[in-house]
């Protein structure tokens, strides 16, 4: 016997990445229903062999449903979630709503999956922002073996990371821009976008920051060490998926770059291209469509006494969304539903 699941955002980047990475990793489904908002009702999406019809969730009654994969934006969660987790079904949010609740978890399963048996306060879990997602599963390893005290991390965000109307605006805008005639002004981004970057995302802080920095400090910690500092500069690129970063890592301990490189080699998730020379390191076109996070690019930082810098990158919408979901899905079928 297995799951009765829901995919919410079905017609979005990440619902749409959610029902392959279902249908790949061979989840076991025993029915599924894909919902979107009204003005999606019957759009067709696939999953594997399959073509499902979205539903409009303000209808749908989740009673007797095992799973939710959220990917609908906070403002709607905020609405469906208590709905969904009422009527006895597991959500597995995308967005940032439920993640700094104190009785929801966060979790990405290479780094904390026991934390999965906390949904049951509010039969919520929450999947962390995409760019803490594929930065933690990095640090996991190399912080069990050195203990690390501090990170600052410049991130080069891809526009997937803003949905579908991310993608549309770099895709017009830059066409537009061989087309004088045809402007496309920044909407969905703060500046333009194509041949650019932008070093902001989400609203500011008080302090300056961006909301997108802020997560990444809240995130870390409450999915790794509340006592790692980190400091973020998240920055959007014109790519269109796959989020890199540029990771310098602080730790208590002396960690060698060669053991480094070994004990990334044998973490989950992570898989090492560390060639010095021309091509040696994954750059984001290249990890569309895998599982796995990037790592290259290790190397000492000699100015500081315990240093290490690493690059860092992965395909947002798998390892930062629908993959991290499914996973967390798959941990919470063994460790808890026991279905399938
Ligand atoms: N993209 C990423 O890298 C990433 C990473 C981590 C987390 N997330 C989070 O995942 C969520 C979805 O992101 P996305 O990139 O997939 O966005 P998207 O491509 O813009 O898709 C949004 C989806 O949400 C649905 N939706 C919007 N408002 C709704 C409502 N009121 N009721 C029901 N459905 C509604 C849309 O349905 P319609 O077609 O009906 O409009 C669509 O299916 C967001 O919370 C985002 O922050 C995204």
């Amino acid at each position: 016997m297995g799951y009765k699941v829901v995919v919410a955002g079905a017609t979005g980047n990440v619902g749409r990445e959610m029902l392959n990475i279902l249908a790949e990793r061979e989840f076991p489904v025993d029915e599924i229903a894909v919902l979107a908002s009204r003005r999606s009702l019957g759009t067709e999406v696939s999953f594997g062999d399959k073509t499902l019809t979205t539903q409009d969730i303000d209808a749908f009654d989740f009673t007797g449903w095992d799973i939710a994969l959220f990917a609908i934006g906070s403002d709607a969660t905020k609405k469906y979630a208590p709905i969904a987790a009422k009527a006895g079904c597991v959500v597995i949010d995308n967005s940032s709503h439920y993640r700094y609740d104190p009785d929801v978890p966060l979790v990405v399963p290479e780094v904390n999956a026991d934390a999965v048996l906390g949904y049951t306060k509010k039969n919520i879990i929450a999947n962390p922002n995409c760019s803490t997602a594929q930065m933690v599963v990095a640090l996991k390893p190399l912080h069990d073996r050195a203990r690390i005290k501090r990170v600052v991390v410049s991130t080069y965000q891809s526009v997937s990371g803003a949905g579908k109307e991310g993608i549309d605006e770099l895709w017009d805008q830059t066409k537009s821009i061989y087309n004088p005639t045809d402007d496309k002004p920044a909407k969905k981004f703060t500046k333009q976008i194509a041949f650019n970057v932008i070093p902001h995302i989400d609203v500011f802080m008080e302090d300056g920051s961006t909301k997108e920095e802020w997560k990444m400090v809240a995130e870390t910690k409450k999915i790794l060490d509340r006592s790692i500092k980190l400091t973020a500069t998240c920055v959007r690129v014109p790519v269109f998926v796959g989020h890199s970063e540029a990771i310098n890592i602080e730790f208590e301990e002396f960690l060698d770059e060669d053991e480094a490189r070994d004990i990334l080699r044998e973490a989950p998730g992570i898989l090492v291209v560390d060639k010095r020379e021309d091509g040696g390191y994954v750059t984001p076109v290249e990890c569309v469509g895998d599982f796995a996070t990037f790592i290259s690019r290790i190397r000492q930082d000699s100015t500081i006494e315990n240093g290490l810098n690493i690059w860092c990158v992965s395909d947002n919408l798998r390892k930062g969304a629908a993959l991290n979901a499914v996973q967390i899905a798959e941990v919470l079928g063994q460790k808890a539903l026991k279905k399938g």
